[in-house]
């Protein structure tokens, strides 16, 4: 299995999250919207634009050289904001994202484990994400804690109880 570790999220990985965002958007086999199209749509920019303001945390997956090879952050948002995975005032929407090459080998995983154990030592009691209805993702979402609180025809709303 490839090695990989896991740091921090700096302002200056605002560029990777971008692409992260863009190949969630692109989950399902056959999309290829590019990257322009993907960020001039608000529901996807709201969760990259301004990177990194001081609420915003984030892990970063690196391999042997230091390369971004995946990452996961949160945001916080206001009822009043676009984004697809709100719950409530306070409390952080996730978003993850591996690079093609690097998915199926426990990177995500271990994204998720370790952004949680931070929104923890943050003070946070739950973390929120918006997830198609078919992405296996759910099914990984689920087996780290992450329960169905919303749905609609397309996408599920999951949140993770944290203490
Ligand atoms: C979703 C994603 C972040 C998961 O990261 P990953 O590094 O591939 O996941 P992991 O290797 O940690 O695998 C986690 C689990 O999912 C399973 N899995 C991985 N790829 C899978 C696939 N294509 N289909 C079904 N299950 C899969 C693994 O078997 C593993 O389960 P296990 O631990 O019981 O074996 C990554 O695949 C990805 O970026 N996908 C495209 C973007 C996306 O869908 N983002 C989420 C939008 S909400």
């Amino acid at each position: 299995m490839a090695e990989f570790t896991i740091r921090p999220a700096a302002p200056a990985d605002g560029g990777f999250l971008a692409d992260m965002v863009v190949e969630a958007a692109n989950w399902r086999a056959g999309a290829s919207r590019p990257r322009p199209v993907v960020l001039a749509d608000a529901r996807h920019a709201a969760y990259v634009s301004g990177w990194q303001r001081p609420a915003d945390r984030g892990v970063v997956a690196v391999d042997a050289d230091d390369r971004p090879v995946g990452a996961a952050w949160y945001r916080l948002f206001g009822a009043d904001r676009p984004s697809m995975g709100f719950v409530a005032t306070g409390v952080p929407e996730l978003v993850i994202g591996v690079r093609p090459m690097w998915r199926a080998q426990g990177v995500g995983r271990a994204l998720l484990r370790a952004l949680a154990d931070d929104a923890r030592t943050d003070g946070y009691a739950r973390l929120a994400l918006s997830v198609d209805h078919d992405n296996f993702a759910r099914d990984l979402y689920r087996s780290e804690g992450f329960a169905v609180v919303a749905a609609d025809a397309g996408r599920v709303t999951m949140v993770r109880r944290l203490r």
